[in-house]
């Protein structure tokens, strides 16, 4: 059994508007609630996936985390949600889709660290790849995004022992913990490359510093210069992305395994979940989700009704239980 908290995320992509976004919460938190009073699936939704009718409720003590990335205009009505239902702040948290490197100016379309954290995201998807590959992110970007994310957490430390912490009211509290996305497509994979593919897109994400381009593949890593408080890795290969194929559970939990050994010998993270992410449904969850170093899911399609990932939750919270 895993020792450390699940974590359960949605990604919406761009879908929604915050107004089906509001309706989406309403719905999800109504099934949260009747869940942790109720406590249990009806039989129709048992057979549907196929458990046995003694499945146990587990709500109450699940050690699991939700996370909610809204596109960024639903980010305000999301944040209002959550903080209407203080019972649920513990186990929801925002992320955003994506951020950018620089604090301010002129970049237009893009959007600040302090921007989101004025919703209080607590997470940042950084290296989606569908910004890789669609928005021609490369890895240099990449790095530079990891590296602000983990720079501004460093001088929150210097603030916070300043006694200078953010003003709640501006509802800047907490650091951001970026979720960094890797995973190879389809040729790579068949190239049987895939672990050397994804140990080169970690580097490549970590090793950056702001004196000198020339770092990316050079010795310099973010965790010379920053320690990495927490970390959230989601492998998501391109081949199961949005294909209603996702990856065997075996080859996930060995790819898994791998990301978290490399990462762990290689750098030093103190806080490190690895996630996965492609094609996850309310029927296979189970069997990825109880594989030693899946620590979790990234679920884009099958998060966007309510009850498929409510149900996703729940088989989740209650396989790991
Ligand atoms: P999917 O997307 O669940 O629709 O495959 C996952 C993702 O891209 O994060």
């Amino acid at each position: 059994m895993k020792k450390k908290k699940i974590i359960i995320a949605a990604n919406f992509k761009m879908n929604k508007t915050h107004i089906e976004m509001r309706k989406y919460l309403e719905s999800f938190f109504k099934k949260l609630k009747e869940f942790g009073i109720a406590g249990n699936f009806n039989d129709d939704m048992k057979r549907s996936v196929n458990i046995d009718s003694n499945y146990k409720s587990a709500f109450a003590g699940a050690e699991a985390e939700i996370i909610f990335a809204p596109a960024f205009t639903a980010l305000n009505e999301a944040y209002n949600a959550i903080e209407a239902h203080p019972k649920f702040k513990n186990i929801i948290k925002l992320a955003s889709q994506n951020v950018y490197y620089e604090l301010s100016g002129a970049y237009t379309g893009e959007i600040s660290i302090d921007m989101i954290k004025a919703f209080n995201c607590s997470y940042a998807i950084i290296g989606h790849s569908e910004r890789r590959w669609i928005f021609n992110e490369n890895d240099e970007l990449i790095a530079k995004k990891i590296y602000a994310v983990l720079n501004y957490n460093k001088k929150k430390d210097t603030d916070n022992t300043d006694n200078n912490v953010h003003n709640n009211t501006e509802r800047r509290c907490g650091k951001l913990v970026p979720i960094l996305c890797v995973g190879e497509n389809l040729e790579i994979k068949k190239s049987g490359k895939a672990f050397d593919f994804v140990a080169a897109q970690l580097d490549s994400a970590l090793n950056y510093s702001a004196d000198g381009s020339d770092n990316i593949n050079g010795n310099i890593n973010v965790a010379d210069d920053i320690d990495i408080e927490k970390l959230i890795i989601a492998y998501e290969p391109i081949w199961a992305i949005g294909t209603g194929a996702p990856i065997e559970p075996e080859d996930g939990e060995k790819m898994h395994k791998f990301i978290y050994e490399y990462l762990t010998d290689n750098y030093s993270i103190k806080n490190l979940s690895v996630i996965y992410g492609g094609s996850v449904t309310e029927k296979n969850i189970k069997n990825l989700i109880e594989k030693d170093h899946i620590d979790g899911v990234l679920v884009g399609g099958a998060s966007l009704e309510p009850q498929s990932f409510f149900n996703i939750y729940n088989f989740a919270v209650q396989t790991y239980s």
